[in-house]
């Protein structure tokens, strides 16, 4: 079918430059890589950048930590990040970063082009303030005990136990997590964007035309709720990009990393003078720009960026694609299951392509969560990729090469099942287009089905041995070859770098979509050499032993910092085996279980533990477990709290309360 030629910009959210990638990460980069790679073998112009987020209070305090300069911070990990990147065989046209020249004067004149237009506004607001850092703190820095359910340790903007919302100034006992001093409240002139303005415009914009559905019902959600102006400033010391006019005053990272997209761009048409930043930035732009995120940043991508744009005189996107998040065996990504694996890591042991494989199998247009099952990933890799897809090319070339020189017949066997090959050519472009990889993948297995079964009917190793039937074993190898050449043309999205090797072996151009409609024949390919393994277990077993060793040689790390603690301060700790005699739920507090422990000479010491999200209590009744017995008394809601059962994880519903080994009595003490 013949289609028009488009112009296309396709973007991925930048990742923050203050980690390491992980596979988490890669679903994104994965699916807008595959779907630029099809845009570009169906002949489109489709450029693809990205590039690090290298500014805000995380990277600035980061960088402190390790003692060196953020700029420099960021450089080594946007290094680390690109070279991640391109071996998953991301294929950025360019990987730039917010921290350049370009993004400045970009952030700056969008700036100013609002503040011109009255779009921003200034507005003084009280903030939590560390006396000794001499800093103004974001609310995940504060720390204290939640005012509603009295819950320690909660973040200064929601209570994980009770799930209240509140200002820092609200939660008692707060401390400053970067020193532990009490904050004190300070005003400061703040800058705002008027997104409340702009419902009107944003509510014709967020449509299905622009949007998936799951993401057109949220953003409903969100108009129903109304907005807020958006506080686009960030007091010193901060690292990033001065607000003009002001030497103490910052734009905030969410202001000028969606601009990075712009900044990317532009660095790349200063190096290829034939592309015109304007022609995909400019107000009136026929092009298309589309933003590839997680579904966790919708909300700035969506309202925000789309509204900043028209209003500085740009264009609109014209989609926002969200993916949902990674799950691996079913589990979170999760520091303390060993779940949480570097994209490095993963590399160290096995080829990009069988996790582009996999996570296209398992991609759709939804925004649902994907899980990478590892047992599932090992055995669809093997039996659908080796054991259907390659094994079509292995089952015909070594006749060929062998018997008939490496020469494919001049005709085809079987025509008419060619064609339904080359017939499938739009319904699976469609399914690429749209983003339903999964189904294009289903269609292209049956297809690899169809061909197999061919194989196995003509049976080319019966033939090859008959007299006379020469010419027809060349013929029957030729139309395998030639099915498994137009499989691979489907596949080349999703592995770029098989086909490359399939490219090389029948000596070919390299596919486009088109040539799917075309046979190869009377044509002189190369031996057979492999062209990919089987996934031995060994090396997931080996994958997941490393994703541990990354998590201890963390906790080393942790333990040779400053934070270390005198024996002394420890041996005060009265640890105690504790055996759980009764867990209750407490009323009104969703997160709480009531726990009454006999620890010795003591049957009935209460405790409360935020562990509901975790454990139903009649699974803890009867548990031993490991108490902290001299904490000082703590008077909640729900009566008083004499001590802390020891749990560990990163919360939410990932929480494992400790326990001894058996024959531990309750009452024993840790020495
Ligand atoms: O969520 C994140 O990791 C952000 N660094 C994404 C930024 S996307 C774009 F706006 F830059
Ligand atoms: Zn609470």
């Amino acid at each position: 079918m013949q289609q028009k030629h488009r112009q296309i910009l396709v973007t991925n959210a930048l990742p923050y430059a203050n980690g390491h990638l992980h596979l988490g990460h890669l679903v994104g980069y994965i699916q807008g890589d595959i779907w630029v790679r099809f845009q570009r073998m169906r002949g489109h112009e489709c450029y693809f950048v990205c590039g690090s987020d290298q500014h805000g209070t995380p990277i600035m305090i980061k960088a402190q930590q390790l003692g060196i300069e953020p700029e420099v911070m960021v450089e080594q990990i946007h290094q680390e990040h690109a070279q991640d990147l391109a071996d998953f065989h991301v294929t950025f046209d360019n990987f730039y970063k917010t921290h350049c020249p370009e993004n400045e004067k970009i952030a700056t004149d969008i700036f100013k082009r609002l503040q011109d237009k009255g779009q921003i506004q200034t507005k003084t607001i009280q903030q939590a303030f560390d006396p000794e850092k001499n800093m103004f703190l974001p609310d995940r820095y504060v720390q204290g005990t939640c005012p509603k359910c009295e819950a320690v340790d909660q973040y200064g903007d929601n209570c994980e136990v009770c799930g209240a919302t509140y200002s820092p100034s609200e939660l008692k006992d707060a401390v400053s997590v970067l020193t532990g001093a009490k904050p004190i409240e300070k005003e400061s002139l703040h800058y705002f964007f008027t997104l409340s303005q702009h419902e009107e415009l944003l509510k014709q914009w967020a449509t299905a035309d622009h949007l998936q559905p799951a993401v057109v019902s949220k953003l409903q959600e969100w108009f129903e709720q109304g907005f807020r102006d958006w506080d686009i400033s960030r007091d010193a010391p901060y690292f990033g990009f001065n607000i003009p006019g002001e030497s103490d005053k910052y734009l905030y990272v969410w202001l000028d990393a969606p601009m990075g997209y712009m900044a990317s761009f532009e660095q790349y048409c200063k190096d290829h003078p034939k592309v015109n930043f304007d022609d995909y930035w400019g107000a009136d732009s026929k092009t298309e720009l589309h933003h590839f995120i997680g579904k966790d940043i919708i909300y700035f991508h969506t309202l925000f960026w789309p509204a900043v744009l028209h209003n500085a005189g740009y264009r609109m996107p014209t989609s926002v694609v969200a993916n949902g998040f990674l799950t691996v065996d079913g589990q979170k990504m999760s520091k303390s299951r060993g779940t949480f694996i570097k994209a490095r890591t993963y590399l160290d042991q096995l080829g990009p392509e069988y996790l582009r494989y996999y996570f296209a199998a398992k991609l759709n247009s939804g925004i649902d969560d994907l899980d990478l099952n590892l047992d599932d990933f090992v055995a669809r890799v093997n039996s659908d990729l080796v054991g259907k897809f390659i094994n079509i090319a292995s089952r015909c070339a070594g006749f060929i090469s062998k018997r008939f020189d490496g020469q494919l017949s001049d005709s085809l066997h079987d025509q008419a099942l060619f064609d339904s090959f080359a017939n499938a050519s739009d319904v699976i472009a469609e399914d690429y287009e749209k983003r339903e990889f999964s189904r294009a993948i289903r269609r292209i297995m049956e297809l690899a089905d169809h061909a197999n079964q061919y194989i196995n009917d003509q049976a080319p190793w019966v033939l090859v041995k008959e007299a006379g039937k020469e010419a027809l074993t060349q013929q029957v190898c030729t139309m395998g070859i030639n099915l498994f050449r137009v499989l691979m043309v489907y596949l080349k999205p999703i592995l770029p770098a098989l086909a490359e090797k399939v490219e090389g072996f029948l000596a070919i151009e390299p596919l486009q979509w088109h040539d799917a409609q075309q046979p190869l024949l009377n044509h002189s390919i190369q031996p057979f050499k492999h062209l990919m393994q089987r996934i031995d277990d060994k090396r997931i077993t080996a994958m997941k032993e490393a994703a541990q060793q990354d998590l201890d040689s963390k906790v080393t790390a942790v333990a040779e910092d400053n934070n270390c603690i005198e024996i002394d301060d420890f041996m005060k700790v009265d640890l105690r085996i504790a055996k759980i005699v009764l867990a209750e739920s407490v009323e009104g507090a969703d997160k709480l279980i009531k726990l009454t422990l006999d620890i010795g000479e003591e049957k009935h010491r209460t405790v409360f533990a935020g562990i509901k999200s975790a454990y139903s209590p009649e699974d803890l009744t009867g548990r031993m477990t490991i108490m902290v017995a001299n904490l000082k008394p703590r008077k909640m809601r729900f009566g008083l709290s004499e001590g802390m059962v020891l749990a560990a994880g990163p919360g939410g519903d990932e929480l494992y309360i400790l326990s001894p080994d058996s024959g531990a009595k309750p009452g024993m003490r840790a020495k």
